[in-house]
C-alpha cells in the first residue's frame, strides 16, 4: 500500500467507520461510500455525494456494492505453539471437562519445537487470521514455561505484531509443581526481565488450577514496575476476585469473563478497563455462554476476542465468534461488531485500529456481501473478499 498514488476504494454499498465512539451498537454507517488512504493511513472517508469527495480516477477500486469495515482487532491470542489437541477437543465432545492441565501437553511440544518450526506455524496462523479478517493481533507467550522458552516466545511472537503479551504465569510448570511460589519468584524475576524488552503487555491465568488471586496481584504489579500495561484471565474456569483485582490495578482489559458475580459487573461498569468475551473458547469447552447483554446493558466495554489456541479454542476466526456471540451471548449483529473492531482496539489501548477516519490505519476488509450483518446471518461462510492492511511501520505504539 505505500508508494505511489493513493488507494481510492468507491461503490461501498455500506462502510463502516465507528465514527460515534463508545455506542455499542452505532457503527457509524455511510451508504455509497468512499475511502481514501495514503502511506498506511486513512486520508478521507465519506459519502460518494458529498463536496469533499475525490474526484473519480481510472485507477480508482469499485467495490460495486460491496460493504467495507475496519479489520478486526483480535486482542486475545495464544499462537506460539507447536502440536494440537484434537483428541483431547473430541474427549470434551464425548462429556470430559476441560482443565487447565491440558496446557502441560502443548508446554511440552513447544519446548521440543526449533525456532523455525515456531515460526513457521506462527506465519501459519497469523495467514489464518488474516484471510479471516483480522488486521490486528495480539500475541502471547505461556507455553514456555522456563526463562528461555519464554523469552523465544516473546521474541518469535515480536517478529509478527508488536502487540505480545507475556504469559509466563499461563499455569505452573511440572517441574515446580510443588513449589508454585518458587515459580512465581522465577515469572516475576529472572523471566520477566527477559521477556520485557519483547512485550508490550503482562498476563496471568489466575483461576482454578493456575494462580490465585494473591500470586497474580504479585505478578501484576512487578509487570507494571517493569513497564508493562496489564491483562488477565480473569474468570474463565470460575468465579473469583480476579476481575475486580484486574479494574483495580488499571488492567486494559480482563477477558475470559465467564463466571461474572455481579459485583465484578458493576466494578467494570465505568471502568476503563475492557471486558473480552471469548465465545470459542465456551463453544470448544462446552462450557455455558455469558450474558453480554448484561455487560452492555449495563454500561460495561465489551470486546470479543478469539482466543486461539490448540486447547480451548483453536479457531481465529471472528466471523465466527460474532456468530455465536450474536445467536447465544445476546449481542445484536451491530454490537458484535463493535466489539470485535472499537471494542479490541479499546483493550489494547489503540486510537489509531478499529475505526475507519482520517488518521488512522488503512486496515480495511471488503466483505462478499452488501452489509456487515452478513457475518453472522450466514455462519460458516467466509464472506472476506479483499484485506488491506497498513505496513508495520505506520503503526503508532
Ligand atoms: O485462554 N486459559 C488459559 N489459557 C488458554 C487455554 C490454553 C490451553 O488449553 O492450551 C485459554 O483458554
Ligand atoms: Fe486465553
Amino acid at each position: 500500500m505505500s508508494g505511489g498514488g493513493p488507494l481510492v476504494l468507491r461503490g461501498i454499498g455500506e462502510l463502516v467507520t465507528n465514527a460515534a465512539g463508545d455506542e455499542p451498537d452505532n457503527l457509524g454507517l455511510i451508504a455509497d461510500a468512499v475511502v481514501v488512504a495514503r502511506d498506511g493511513l486513512i486520508e478521507w472517508a465519506g459519502p460518494a455525494g458529498s463536496p469533499a469527495a475525490p474526484a473519480p480516477r481510472a485507477t480508482d477500486l469499485d467495490l460495486a456494492g460491496a460493504a467495507l469495515i475496519p479489520g478486526f482487532v483480535d486482542s486475545h491470542n495464544h499462537l506460539v505453539f507447536a502440536g494440537d489437541r484434537a483428541q483431547e477437543y473430541e474427549a470434551r465432545m464425548r462429556g470430559l471437562p476441560y482443565s487447565a492441565g491440558g496446557i502441560k501437553a502443548t508446554v511440552a511440544a513447544t519446548r521440543a519445537a526449533s525456532d523455525a518450526t515456531l515460526r513457521a506455524l506462527l506465519g501459519r496462523h497469523v495467514a489464518e487470521a488474516l484471510a479471516h479478517g483480522t488486521t490486528t493481533l495480539e500475541i502471547k507467550s505461556g507455553y514456555g514455561l522456563t526463562v528461555d522458552d519464554e523469552a523465544r516466545a516473546c521474541r518469535l511472537a515480536r517478529e509478527f505484531t508488536n502487540e505480545v503479551t507475556f504469559l509466563g504465569a499461563h499455569v505452573v510448570p511440572p517441574e515446580y509443581a510443588a513449589e508454585a511460589d518458587a515459580y512465581v519468584d522465577l515469572v516475576t524475576g529472572p523471566m520477566l526481565e527477559a521477556c520485557r524488552p519483547y512485550a508490550r503487555w503482562i498476563d496471568v491465568f489466575c483461576d482454578k488450577g493456575a494462580f490465585t488471586v494473591a500470586q497474580t496481584e504479585r505478578i501484576l504489579r512487578a509487570g507494571a514496575a517493569a513497564g508493562l500495561g496489564l491483562r488477565l484471565h480473569a474468570a474463565q474456569l470460575a468465579p473469583s476476585g480476579a476481575v475486580r483485582l484486574g479494574v483495580s490495578l488499571g488492567a486494559a482489559a480482563v477477558d475470559h469473563c465467564t463466571f461474572l458475580e455481579d459485583d465484578d459487573v458493576a466494578a467494570l461498569a465505568g471502568s476503563g478497563t475492557v471486558c473480552t468475551l471469548l465465545p470459542g473458547a465456551e463453544f470448544s469447552t462446552r462450557q455455558p455462554y455469558p450474558s453480554a447483554r448484561r455487560l452492555v446493558d449495563a454500561g460495561v466495554a465489551v470486546a470479543l476476542a478469539s482466543d486461539c489456541n490448540p486447547g480451548s479454542s483453536y479457531t481465529c476466526s471472528l466471523p465466527f465468534c460474532l456468530a455465536i456471540a450474536v445467536r447465544e451471548m445476546g449481542l445484536n449483529p451491530a454490537e458484535a461488531l463493535k466489539a470485535a473492531t472499537w471494542g479490541g482496539a479499546r483493550a489494547l489501548r489503540r486510537e489509531d485500529v478499529g475505526r475507519v477516519a482520517p488518521g488512522a490505519r488503512a486496515d480495511l476488509v471488503a466483505l462478499r456481501a452488501p452489509s456487515y450483518r452478513h457475518l453472522t446471518y450466514r455462519p460458516g461462510v467466509n464472506l472476506i473478499d479483499q484485506v488491506w492492511r497498513a505496513p508495520r511501520e505506520s503503526t503508532v505504539m
